[in-house]
């Protein structure tokens, strides 16, 4: 059976400007979205969504990147939960089975690097019918003592984990844009080289490395063979054509 993992942007699901502000109607809309998929086909899904503006201001104050900071972590993974808790709420009103996964549990970093990610559970979850819901977490190093492991980096892992088909990440933006603001439909390592320079970070608070960071993450996948695409899920019904396979956003491809 395909597995498909959706990732939603913090831009998408929170005021990403203010502190801990979530956009409610935005997240019913896409668990509305997502649920209507659900009805009309037998595909597993993870949905792992960004901290936005439950993450990266606390993560910011507390320095969590710089150095090891045991209220920080706590004060940030107590944030971003309150924020999956509105996912998982929205989710299963909308008449989903969703369950939250939390990095911090399941992860072990060194250095920085995923060295042990737990998926035992994700995978009962997606047997069962079950929409396992991860985020981007404050998760424990054994080098750094905790660092902020973004939803963008965790795609990619679970992705060769789970063999996954189909991998999106829908941001506020309509997918990786050029010099011109047109979105470029098509990126692989060789054409990487010559639009590297127009990929920034991102334009608000994201302590994990904006559009850069995603198209690296999912370029690095795209290399071993799995492909993905960025889309804006801001706008109304593109999360249900990426699902739906449809040729939405900017595609991250080998070739
Ligand atoms: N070339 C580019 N194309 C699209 N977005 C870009 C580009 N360079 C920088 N960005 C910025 O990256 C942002 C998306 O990254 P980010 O804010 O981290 O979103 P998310 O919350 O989805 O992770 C866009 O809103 C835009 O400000
Ligand atoms: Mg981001």
């Amino acid at each position: 059976m395909s597995l498909i993992i959706l990732k939603i942007g913090g831009s998408v699901i929170t005021e990403k400007s203010s502190i801990s502000r979530a956009k409610d109607a935005e997240i019913d809309r896409i668990s509305n979205e997502i649920v209507s998929f659900k009805k009309d086909s037998d595909s597993q899904l993870i949905l792992v969504h960004g901290a936005g503006s439950f993450g990266h201001p606390q993560a910011m104050k507390y320095r969590l990147n710089e150095g090891f900071d045991a209220k920080g972590a706590y004060l940030t993974h107590v944030s971003v939960k309150e924020l999956n808790s509105k996912v998982l709420e929205s989710l299963n009103n909308a008449g989903a089975h969703a369950l939250p996964v939390h990095p911090l549990s399941s992860c072990l970093l060194e250095n920085g690097k995923i060295i042990d990610f737990q998926v035992g559970h994700i995978k009962v979850m997606i047997e069962k019918g079950i929409i396992p819901v991860l985020h981007g977490d404050v998760v424990m190093d054994r080098i750094k003592g905790a660092l902020v492991l973004s939803g963008d980096r965790i795609i990619p892992h679970l992705a060769i984990a789970l063999n996954a088909s189909q991998i999106g990440a829908g941001s506020d933006v309509d997918g990786v844009l050029d010099n011109n603001d047109a979105v470029i439909k098509k990126i692989t390592q060789y054409s990487f080289v010559d639009m590297r320079k127009n990929i920034k970070g991102s334009g608000s608070t994201d302590v994990t490395g904006g559009m850069l960071g995603k198209v690296s993450e999912l370029l690095e996948l795209a290399n071993k063979g799995i492909s993905s695409r960025i889309f804006n899920a801001s706008r109304k019904g593109v999360v249900s054509r990426f699902l739906y396979g449809e040729d939405v956003g900017t595609l991250i491809s080998d070739k």
